[in-house]
């Protein structure tokens, strides 16, 4: 008998720490304590007190009878009670045990147990104080940044945020495994072919069982997967996005199946990766519906869910064995990933490079050298580049695999061009460039 492995490699190989551990104190968690993060949905955060977990932290998310939002540490610094069992008031939340009172930004206002002359307890309330993170509500997602105070940054404002025509649904989608496995996916083009193309039947449209051609980008901390397929006679390039450490942006699921002119049409989904804990990660977002997105029949929770993860999340075992979606692709990797026993092909130079740049920046950070920020400058808008452009150019006697790298790379080139345009210049402009290009032939 020979040639059989499985003894010599029944030994689990290792994950990569570096860039998958983000609990306080780690490299990785430290860095991307350095960025806003969507923590939870705002139509979750009310005046009964919600506990999440975020990067290994457990808090309590809440709104005052005042309508202010607190995200603070679970623990009372008195005996240690859990304040999902506070009482929410005009001023904070209020602890169940014994009753001390807690703006939302940590502050110990009351202790009321306590003689109103013990200078121990107003010492305590004058020196001490509940951690706390600011926080800021935006489109029915709640961010808070959760790093030191004099880093704070800018909130970052993208594109995105005011395209128009756009119906924007805000999503929450849990994982149960590590943040980087479900942000590997983004940077990973060619998975739509397969699984959402092939093994589980067609999951978004035949179109994309096609594997295409593929053109990575990585531009500051901007990185782009862009695949360009032959349909028939169309020629379909479709980009997905990543901008460090965990904004993602794809083109449409639905809108696009590339037998259908579309100039420049924006992603499905605005989205951040959120490690819960090391374990468990949550996909909160925006889906986009309306004429630059997805069909607006989509917006539905089950829409989104399929938009997200190619099927929705609540099926039986076999139907998920029968027919996997992303969520049954990470998730059975493992909780977290054996990194050390990959084969990164050249398919993968999309997740390769990623990684490599989280694991420098966790490693400068060490260092001392704070991360770069998404945007550059207060007031800047960060110009996106996830998208699905479909051009109609039939073949001609030209090698075609070459060809239709080409029109990505020259569709690519116009968006990049046009980045210092505002929003709706810079729209106008691309969509007036392509359907001129197409229709005078310029490819
Ligand atoms: S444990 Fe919270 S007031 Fe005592
Ligand atoms: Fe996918």
């Amino acid at each position: 008998m020979k040639n059989f492995r499985g003894y010599k490699q029944s030994k689990m190989p290792e994950s990569d720490k570096t860039i998958s551990q983000t609990d306080p104190g780690t490299s990785c968690g430290e860095y991307l304590r350095r960025y806003w993060h969507p923590v939870a949905l705002t139509s979750q955060v009310s005046t009964t007190p919600l506990q999440i977990r975020i990067l290994g932290e457990d808090l309590v998310i809440f709104k005052t009878t005042k309508n202010k939002i607190g995200l603070v540490h679970k623990n009372c610094p008195h005996r240690r009670a859990s304040l999902v069992y506070g009482k929410c008031e005009k001023r904070g939340i209020r602890c169940c045990y014994h009753g001390w009172l807690f703006s939302p930004d940590g502050e110990i206002l009351e202790t009321p147990g306590e003689d109103s002359n013990s200078k121990q307890a107003a010492k305590l309330r004058k020196t001490f104080k509940l951690g706390s993170y600011p926080v800021i509500e935006f489109k029915g997602l709640v961010f808070a940044y959760m790093g030191p105070e004099k880093c704070l940054p800018e909130f970052p404002h993208y594109d995105a945020f005011d395209t128009p025509e756009i119906t924007r649904r805000p999503y929450r989608i849990e994982y149960n495994c590590n943040w980087i496995q479900v942000l590997d996916a983004i940077m990973d083009p060619v998975h739509t072919s397969f699984l959402h193309g092939q093994s589980s039947g067609i999951q978004f449209s035949k179109g994309f069982t096609e594997i295409g051609e593929l053109e990575f980008f990585e531009r500051g901390i901007q990185y782009l997967g862009c695949n360009t397929r032959r349909v028939d006679d169309y020629v379909w390039i479709r980009v997905n996005e990543l901008i460090l450490p965990n904004f993602t942006q794809a083109g449409s699921a639905f809108a696009a199946d590339g037998t259908k002119t579309r100039y420049f049409g924006r992603s499905s989904f605005t989205r951040w990766v959120v490690p819960v804990d090391d374990e468990h990660c949550i996909a909160l977002a925006w889906g986009n519906f309306g004429k630059r997105g997805d069909p607006l029949e989509y917006n539905t929770k089950e829409g989104c869910e399929r938009i997200e993860a190619g099927e929705v999340m609540d099926r039986t075992w076999e139907e998920k064995q029968k027919k996997p979606g992303d969520a049954e692709a990470v998730e059975g990797m493992g909780s977290i990933s054996a990194h050390r026993g990959e084969h990164l092909m050249p398919t993968d130079y999309g997740v390769m490079i990623y990684r490599r740049r989280i694991r420098k920046l966790t490693k400068d950070l060490e260092k001392g050298k704070e991360p770069p920020q998404p945007q550059q400058r207060k007031g800047d808008i960060i110009k996106t580049n996830g998208q699905d452009t479909i051009l109609r150019i039939p073949k001609r006697n030209i090698d075609d695999r070459n060809f239709i790298k080409s029109v990505g790379s020259t569709v690519m080139k116009l968006q990049f061009d046009a980045e210092k345009m505002s929003l709706k210049e810079r729209d106008n402009h691309i969509i007036s460039k392509l359907s001129n290009m197409e229709k005078s032939g310029a490819f």
